[in-house]
């Protein structure tokens, strides 16, 4: 009953207000004017429809905004330094056209101009308005927990236009949301915040040739070590588009954890996707059959019989990396036969605790066998390849002459 009557006086007020204001031509420049009418949603629809407006549900929450907060970094800024028309009542048409930050912020807008987000016209309409991510009421020192730039709410920023949803749920995007990991990266670590370039762009912190620099900033011991391998170093020197650099085996935004099962059984094929592209290997004069042949042997064999049953099975089976290794992957070309072969038994060794050298010749390698490698392989299945269909096919042919007989001697008796 009091909240009721006291409700009454206010409505009543208001209207006094209103009407003063309806009256009056323009405004003072004051905060406190304007937030007679955008201070609550009773305010608003109350100016609304005092000066026969329709307002949806919607218009109306937005058009309610709170005076600036302490702690924000306008708080000594008036509401008319941002929209300067807004004295007038009923507002002028096109109120919120134009950057109004521009006027204090010039070089935030130079940077914004030489951006993906720029004003094609070189103006201040950019593509991402400067209040897309910033906000525009209430803004907060970059360095603020609570600020719309922050690392936990820039996400949401970014995310509002542009479709990249699979980072929430990559190691990085746990990291920030869950573990409350600021250090992990997020949008602004990989792209930058005002100097965003698309990843065809060569001065772009995500452009192929700068992608192990980026991650570097974090992981900067394996970026060394990747920019050395036989991939990284082919990336450095020709800038070499056919190479892996870390997100072609990482995912720039869904980046798996790469110590799971799942991911152990699935790296065949990451390294497979390339060294299987018979064009692309041939250009560097490598054979394409290192990934069939590792998926026909005893190891792969199992890798692949796992990953399409049971891909979280942890796998005791040798990958493609137990041998060759993974950011510090070599040129076995270079490295050549007698020091593959010493390094070779001490990864086995790994696995097969007590092998020697003669262990090596249990395996065939990457070769297919044929009469010149392999040869003994090569001619036992041969000699399998004709003998079993020989046989079977005798029996049949056997059996097949036999019932043909019977028959014939049935008809003729
Ligand atoms: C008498 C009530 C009243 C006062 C006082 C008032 N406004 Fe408004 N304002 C409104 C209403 C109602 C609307 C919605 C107009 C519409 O949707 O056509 C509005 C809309 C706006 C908009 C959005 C314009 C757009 O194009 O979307 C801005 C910005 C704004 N007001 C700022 C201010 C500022 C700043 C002040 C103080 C200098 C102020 N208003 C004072 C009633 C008022
Ligand atoms: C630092 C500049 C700045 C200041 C100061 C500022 N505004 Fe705004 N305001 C903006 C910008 C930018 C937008 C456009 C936001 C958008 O389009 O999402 C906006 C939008 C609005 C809107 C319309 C919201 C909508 O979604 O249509 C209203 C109403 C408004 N402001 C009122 C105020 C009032 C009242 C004050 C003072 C308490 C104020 N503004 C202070 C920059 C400012
Ligand atoms: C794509 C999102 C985005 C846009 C658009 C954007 N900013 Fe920023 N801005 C940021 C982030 C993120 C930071 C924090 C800096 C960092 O982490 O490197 C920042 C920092 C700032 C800073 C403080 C540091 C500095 O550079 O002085 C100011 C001031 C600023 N922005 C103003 C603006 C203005 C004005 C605009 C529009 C012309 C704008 N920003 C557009 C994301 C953005
Ligand atoms: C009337 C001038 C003025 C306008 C208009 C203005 N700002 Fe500011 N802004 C300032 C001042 C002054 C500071 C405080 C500078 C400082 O602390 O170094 C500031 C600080 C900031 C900061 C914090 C910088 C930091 O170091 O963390 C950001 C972000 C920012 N403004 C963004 C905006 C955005 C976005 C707009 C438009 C919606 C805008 N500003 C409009 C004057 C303005
Ligand atoms: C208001 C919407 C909006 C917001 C918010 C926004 N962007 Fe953009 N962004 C765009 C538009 C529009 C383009 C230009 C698209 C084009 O040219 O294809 C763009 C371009 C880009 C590009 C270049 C893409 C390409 O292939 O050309 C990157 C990278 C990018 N934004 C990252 C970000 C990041 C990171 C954030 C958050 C810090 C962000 N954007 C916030 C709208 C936005
Ligand atoms: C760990 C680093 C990293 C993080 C975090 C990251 N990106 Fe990217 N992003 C990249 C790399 C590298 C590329 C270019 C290569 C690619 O797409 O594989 C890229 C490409 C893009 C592109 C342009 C290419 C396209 O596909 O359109 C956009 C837009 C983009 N990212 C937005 C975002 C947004 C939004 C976020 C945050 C939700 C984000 N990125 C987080 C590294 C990252
Ligand atoms: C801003 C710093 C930062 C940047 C830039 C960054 N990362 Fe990370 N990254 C981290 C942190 C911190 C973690 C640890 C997260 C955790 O343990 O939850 C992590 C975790 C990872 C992991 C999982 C490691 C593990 O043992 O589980 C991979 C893989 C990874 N990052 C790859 C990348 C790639 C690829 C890039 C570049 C495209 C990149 N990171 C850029 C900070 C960064
Ligand atoms: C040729 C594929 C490939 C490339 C290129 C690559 N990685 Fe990896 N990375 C892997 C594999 C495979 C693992 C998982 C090894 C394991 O722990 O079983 C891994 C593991 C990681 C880890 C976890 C820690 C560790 O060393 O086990 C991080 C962090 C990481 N990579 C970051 C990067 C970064 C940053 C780059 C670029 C500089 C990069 N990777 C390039 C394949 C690659
Ligand atoms: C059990 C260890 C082992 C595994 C598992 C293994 N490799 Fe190899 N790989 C070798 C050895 C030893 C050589 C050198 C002898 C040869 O050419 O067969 C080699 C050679 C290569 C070469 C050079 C081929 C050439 O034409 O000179 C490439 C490329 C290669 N492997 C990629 C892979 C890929 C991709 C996988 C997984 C699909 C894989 N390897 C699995 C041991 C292994
Ligand atoms: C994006 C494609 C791509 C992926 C993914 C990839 N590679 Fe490569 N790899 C290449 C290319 C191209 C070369 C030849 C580089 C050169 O010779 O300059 C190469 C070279 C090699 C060589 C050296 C061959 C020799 O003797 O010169 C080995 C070994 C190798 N890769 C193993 C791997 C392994 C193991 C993986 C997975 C962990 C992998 N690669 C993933 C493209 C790829
Ligand atoms: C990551 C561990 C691992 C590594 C490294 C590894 N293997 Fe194996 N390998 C296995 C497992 C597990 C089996 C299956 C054992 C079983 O079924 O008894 C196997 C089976 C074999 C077999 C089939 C005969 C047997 O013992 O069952 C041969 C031959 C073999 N490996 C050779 C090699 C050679 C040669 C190397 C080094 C170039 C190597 N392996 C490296 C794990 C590994």
């Amino acid at each position: 009953m009091e909240s009721k009557r006291f409700m009454g006086t206010l409505h009543c007020l208001a209207g006094v207000a209103l009407a003063l204001f309806l009256s009056a031509p323009a405004l003072a420049a004051d905060d406190s004017a304007c937030l007679e009418c955008h201070g609550s949603r009773q305010q608003v629809t109350d100016a609304a429809s005092a000066m026969d407006l329709k307002l949806t549900p919607d218009r109306i929450g937005k058009l309610v905004v709170q005076p600036a907060q302490t702690g924000t970094v306008h708080e000594g800024i008036a509401c008319t330094d941002c929209h300067p028309k807004a004295t007038e009542i009923p507002h002028p048409a096109g109120m919120l056209q134009g950057n109004p930050c521009a006027t204090c912020h010039d070089d935030a807008l130079k940077e914004l101009n030489k951006s993906s987000h720029r004003d094609p016209a070189g103006g201040s309409q950019l593509r991402a308005e400067c209040w897309a991510c910033h906000g525009a009421h209430n803004v907060r020192s970059v360095k603020d927990p609570k600020s719309a730039v922050a690392p936990i709410n820039v996400i949401g920023r970014c995310l509002t236009c542009h479709n990249k949803r699979a980072y929430l749920v990559g190691v990085h995007g746990q990291a920030v949301q869950l573990a409350g990991l600021d250090v992990a990266a997020t949008c602004v670590s990989c792209h930058g915040a005002h100097d965003i370039l698309a990843p065809s762009e060569a001065g772009s912190r995500v452009a192929r040739r700068n992608i192990s620099f980026t991650c570097g900033k974090c992981h900067g011991r394996v970026a060394d070590v990747y920019r050395k391998s036989v991939h990284g170093a082919a990336l450095m020197a020709d800038d070499n588009p056919d190479v892996p650099t870390c997100v072609d085996c990482h995912e720039a935004h869904g980046t798996p954890d790469p110590t799971t099962p799942r991911f152990r059984l699935a790296s065949p094929q990451i390294c497979g996707r390339c060294h299987s592209n018979r064009t692309m290997m041939a250009k560097y004069g490598l054979s394409a059959n290192v990934y069939n042949t590792y998926v026909a042997d005893f190891h792969g064999t199992t890798a692949e019989l796992f990953r399409a049953t049971s891909p979280d099975q942890p796998l005791n089976q040798a990958v493609c990396y137990d041998c060759h290794g993974y950011h510090d992957v070599e040129s076995v070309r270079k490295v050549g036969q007698a020091q593959i072969d010493k390094r070779l038994l001490v990864r086995c060794q790994v696995c097969h605790k007590g092998a020697t050298a003669s262990f090596l010749s249990a395996w065939t390698e990457h070769y297919i066998p044929s009469p010149t490698r392999y040869a003994p392989i090569y001619w036992v299945r041969v000699f399998y390849r004709l003998v079993i269909p020989g046989t079977i096919g005798f029996f049949l042919l056997y059996i097949a002459v036999d019932v043909w007989g019977r028959r014939r001697n049935r008809r003729v008796s």
